[in-house]
C-alpha cells in the first residue's frame, strides 16, 4: 500500500485532486468535476488544492436527537470555508435510539459500513462527524477509525434540563422511576406519559449521563473532539461557536495529516476508561469503545475496564448515578473539568495527542471544576471505587456491572466490606426475552421474592438481534408495593444508559450461541460473589453437562435482509459487537479506490 503522505502530500496533491484534477485521465476528471459544480463550486475552486471536507450529517426528522446538526452545519461550513476548505455535506443512515425497532443497536454497524464506503469512495480529504444520539457516536468513530481520514467529532449536545412539578426530570431516568410509581399505583398512565415528555424540552440528545452524553464525552476524552465540545447544551450559542471552530480545525488537520490512528492510541483508550468511571458513564460505553479500538487496530478487552477503571471514583453528580442534568454539568466545566480533576490526581496520560493538535496535558492546563457540587474532586468524590466490575463464571465468560449506581443498601447486601458476608445464594427466575418477561412477571406461580435473581436471555447481538436494552428488569408489582424496588438482574442483553439498575449485563457469549445462560432453569440455585467477581449456577456437573448435550440452538426468525446479514456476522458484546469480516480493514485511505471511467 502506498502511504498517503508520500503519494499525495509529497507531490503537493490532496486525495480529492485524484478526482478533480487528473490530466492523465481528462474524461474521468471532467465527469467528477462537471457534477460537483452543481453544488455551486467553480471548477477553479475544486482544482485549487483546497481540502474537500465531508460533513457526515446524522440529523434528520427520523433522528431528532441529532436534528440540531441540520442547523449547525451552516456554522461548520462557515468554519471550513474561512480556513480555506470546501464543505460537502452528506447523510448517514438514521440512528435513533427511541425510534428504531427492534433496536438502534442493530443499525450501528449498518451506519458504520455506509460511512466507510462514503469516506473511501468519494473525493474527501477530511470529515466532520456530527454525533449525538447513542449509536451515532460509535458508528461514526468506528468508520473514521477504519478509513483513517482526518476526522473530528462535533457533538450536537444535550437537550436543556427537563422539569416536572418543580423537580428535575432527566431523560430515560424518569421513565424507570415512573415505571415503579405506576407499579405502586401512585401515578396513572396519563401522568406517566406527561412526566416522560417533560424530560425532553428542546432539541438535543438525552440530558442525563446516559449513553449519548457518555459516548460524546468518550469522543472528547479520546481526543477526537475539541476540548469542551461534549457538554454544551444543543440550543446554547456556545454550540454554534463550537461548530464553527470544529469546521476550521478539520481543514488544518488535513494540512497537518492528523489522522484518527495518531489520536486513538491505547493510552487514549485507557484515559477514556478512566473518564467513564468519573462520569458514572453508561454500560453501553464498553462495547462501543471496544468496537472503536478494534477498528483502529488497538488491543483492548473487557478486563481493561476493571483493571484501569474500577478503582477510580465517581466525580460527576449527574443522573442516573447522581442528581443533576446536562446544563449544570456544562456550567461546572464539562469534560475538561472532569479530566482536569483526574489529571491533577495523576490518573491521565497527558502526552496523548488530540485533534486540537496539542498534547492532552496542554489542552487541560489548569482547568478544574467550577462547581464542586456538580463535579467533585478526586479527594472528595461522590463514591469511591465506582467503575465497572467484570464478572465471570459458568453462566458466561464475561459480564459487566456498573458499580456507581449500586445503592448503599444494595452495596451492603452484595458488595460488603472485606471480612463481611458477601456471597448471595439465590433462586433463578429465567425469562426467554422481553415478551416472556412482560407476560409472566406477575404470575404468582413464579413465587418471586427477595431471594431471587431475575435472568433474561436471548437478548444479545445474535439473539434479539442487535442486543436489547432489557436487563434492568423491575420486580413484580406486589414486591415493588412491598418496598422491594430492585432485585439483582442478569442478562445477555444491555440496559439503557439512563437506568440506575445495578444489573449484571452484556453477558458474553450470549445464550443463543451456546453461552452458559442457555442451560439455566427456573428454580436453579445461583451464587453471586461480587468480591470474587463471580456468578455461578450451583448445578451438579453431570446435570449441567446433560443439559448442554441436549441443547439445540433456537430457531431465529429474520424479519429483514439486514437482520439475516447481521446475525450471520456479528460477534459478542464483549468484543464490541463488530462484524467478523470488518475488523481486519485498517487505514483504507492509504489505497485509492479504482476508477470506472
Ligand atoms: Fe437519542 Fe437518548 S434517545 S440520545
Ligand atoms: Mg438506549
Amino acid at each position: 500500500m502506498t502511504d498517503y503522505r508520500s503519494k499525495f502530500k509529497a507531490n503537493g496533491k490532496l486525495r480529492s485532486e485524484e478526482w478533480f484534477n487528473n490530466p492523465n485521465n481528462p474524461a474521468m476528471t471532467a465527469l467528477y468535476l462537471e457534477r460537483y459544480q452543481n453544488n455551486g463550486y467553480t471548477a477553479e475552486e475544486l482544482q485549487s488544492g483546497k481540502p474537500v471536507i465531508g460533513i457526515a450529517q446524522s440529523g434528520s426528522e427520523l433522528a431528532p436527537c441529532n436534528k440540531i446538526h441540520l442547523f449547525l452545519s451552516e456554522r461548520i461550513k462557515a468554519g471550513i470555508r474561512d480556513a480555506g476548505g470546501i464543505p460537502i455535506e452528506f447523510p448517514i443512515h438514521p440512528l435513533h435510539e427511541n425510534g428504531k425497532r427492534p433496536t438502534a443497536a442493530l443499525d450501528r454497524n449498518l451506519a458504520y459500513l455506509g460511512l466507510v464506503e462514503v469516506l473511501h469512495g468519494y473525493p474527501l480529504d477530511g470529515v466532520v462527524l456530527t454525533t449525538g444520539c447513542d449509536k451515532t457516536t460509535p458508528a461514526m468513530l468506528m468508520g473514521a477509525a477504519t478509513v483513517d481520514l482526518p476526522a473530528i467529532v462535533l457533538s450536537g449536545g444535550p437537550m436543556l434540563d427537563g422539569w416536572w412539578k418543580g423537580e428535575l426530570a432527566g431523560s430515560g431516568t424518569i421513565i424507570w422511576e415512573s415505571r415503579r410509581l405506576l407499579a405502586e399505583g401512585l401515578i396513572d398512565y396519563d401522568e406517566f406519559i406527561r412526566r416522560a415528555c417533560a424530560s425532553a424540552p428542546s432539541l438535543g440528545h438525552c440530558n442525563t449521563m446516559g449513553t449519548a452524553s457518555t459516548m460524546n464525552a468518550m469522543a472528547e476524552a479520546l481526543g477526537m473532539s475539541l476540548p469542551g465540545c461534549a457538554a454544551i447544551p444543543a440550543p446554547f450559542r456556545e454550540r454554534m461557536a463550537m461548530a464553527y471552530e470544529t469546521g476550521k480545525r478539520i481543514v488544518h488537520m488535513v494540512h497537518e495529516d492528523l489522522t484518527p490512528s495518531k489520536v486513538l492510541t491505547r493510552d487514549a483508550f485507557i484515559n477514556a476508561i478512566r473518564v467513564a468511571t468519573a462520569l458514572g458513564g453508561s454500560t453501553n460505553a464498553p462495547p462501543h469503545i471496544q468496537a472503536i479500538a478494534r477498528h483502529v487496530g488497538v488491543e483492548l478487552d473487557m478486563q481493561d475496564w476493571q483493571d484501569y477503571g474500577f478503582d477510580l471514583p465517581l466525580l460527576v453528580n449527574m443522573q442516573p448515578a447522581g442528581k443533576y442534568l446536562g446544563e449544570r454539568f456544562f456550567r461546572a466545566g464539562g469534560v475538561p473539568a472532569v479530566m482536569g480533576e483526574l489529571m491533577h490526581a495523576g490518573y491521565l496520560n497527558t502526552e496523548v495527542l488530540t485533534v486540537s493538535g496539542m498534547r492532552l496535558g496542554d489542552t487541560l492546563a489548569d482547568i478544574r471544576s467550577a462547581d464542586t457540587e456538580m463535579i467533585r474532586s478526586v479527594a472528595d468524590p461522590l463514591r469511591e471505587k465506582a467503575g465497572f466490575l467484570v464478572l465471570s463464571g459458568n453462566l458466561f465468560d464475561s459480564a459487566l456491572m456498573k458499580s456507581s449506581v449500586i445503592s448503599d443498601d444494595f452495596r451492603q447486601r452484595f458488595l460488603s466490606t472485606p471480612g463481611a458476608e458477601h456471597t448471595f445464594i439465590a433462586r433463578a427466575i429465567v425469562f426467554d426475552g422481553p415478551e416472556h418477561y412482560h407476560a409472566t412477571l406477575n404470575d404468582p406461580a413464579l413465587g418471586i421474592d427477595q431471594n431471587c435473581i431475575l435472568f433474561i436471555r436471548g437478548t444479545g447481538c445474535v439473539g434479539f438481534p442487535g442486543s436489547a436494552e432489557v436487563v434492568n428488569m423491575q420486580p413484580p408489582d406486589a414486591l415493588v408495593k412491598a418496598g422491594v424496588t430492585h432485585l439483582p438482574t442478569v442478562g445477555d442483553g444491555r440496559q439503557s444508559g439512563t437506568s440506575e439498575s445495578p444489573s449484571i449485563l452484556n453477558a458474553s457469549p450470549e445464550s443463543v450461541v451456546g453461552g452458559g445462560l442457555a442451560y439455566l432453569q427456573n428454580g436453579d440455585q445461583v451464587k453471586l460473589d461480587l468480591n470474587l467477581r463471580t456468578l455461578n449456577a450451583v448445578v451438579d456437573r453431570d446435570e449441567w453437562q446433560r443439559r448442554k448435550d441436549n441443547w439445540t440452538p433456537p430457531e431465529l426468525e429474520n424479519q429483514t435482509p439486514w437482520e439475516e446479514l447481521y446475525r450471520n456476522h456479528v460477534g459478542q458484546l464483549a468484543d464490541g459487537g463488530c462484524f467478523d469480516f470488518a475488523t481486519k480493514f485498517h487505514r483504507l485511505r492509504n489505497a485509492l479506490p479504482r476508477d470506472s471511467h
